[in-house]
């Protein structure tokens, strides 16, 4: 056996989403993203991913919408290594364009306290964009600290730690094509 796929079947709990649910539910996400806009007569919808673990999602997110679609990308820090929040959160890398009366749709991979998503939604709101919405592969309800809200979000998980389809441990596992749980053991 390749000695990556001995790694991850040692470190790999169970797996929440497969591949095919994923793609699934990105499509009804993209259909739902379609009608809403286009009842809002969106003539422009800039999709803003927080790198880096939006990324898998947002690839397969854009190619689900039939909309007129630009993509810009963000980058923030909450989280160091390890699973759980800092608290303090960092602009790594701003937006490339102004977003000042266009209809802006925030791409995350998951909300967990809701810390980082405050503080960029605030950033960008300050920018005074048409419409500002956050659209989330993953919520962690149970773990908010702070309200956010979310008007389109995969999947509702508990607070289990999960990797793959673009979520990371320590950097790692954002390319696995599925969503799963990394065993307790593998970050202890
Ligand atoms: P928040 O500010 O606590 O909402 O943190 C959001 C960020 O924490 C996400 O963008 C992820 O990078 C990271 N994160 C939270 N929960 C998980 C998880 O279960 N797996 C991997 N990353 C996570
Ligand atoms: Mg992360």
């Amino acid at each position: 056996m390749n000695p990556w796929q001995k790694h991850v079947d040692d470190i790999m709990g169970k797996v929440l989403f497969d591949q095919q649910t994923l793609q699934r539910r990105v499509q009804e996400l993209g259909r739902q993203i379609t009608a809403d806009y286009q009842d809002a007569d969106c003539d422009e919808l800039v999709m803003i991913g927080i790198l880096r673990g939006s990324v898998p999602f947002m690839a397969d997110l854009i190619r689900v919408i039939d909309l007129p679609v630009t993509i810009d990308f963000m980058a923030m820090s909450s989280y160091a290594h390890g699973t759980r929040t800092s608290g303090s959160v960092r602009i790594l890398k701003d937006i490339n364009d102004a977003i000042t009366d266009k209809h802006v749709l925030v791409v995350e991979d998951i909300i967990d306290t809701g810390l980082t998503l405050k503080c960029l939604t605030e950033l960008l709101e300050a920018r005074k964009p048409r419409s500002l919405h956050i659209c989330t592969l993953l919520d962690k309800p149970s773990r908010r600290l702070t309200e956010i809200p979310v008007r389109y979000r995969g999947f509702e998980i508990p607070d289990e730690f999960v990797v793959g389809y673009g979520l990371d441990f320590a950097g790692h596992y954002r390319h696995l094509p599925y969503v799963g749980v990394l065993k307790p053991e593998a970050y202890a």
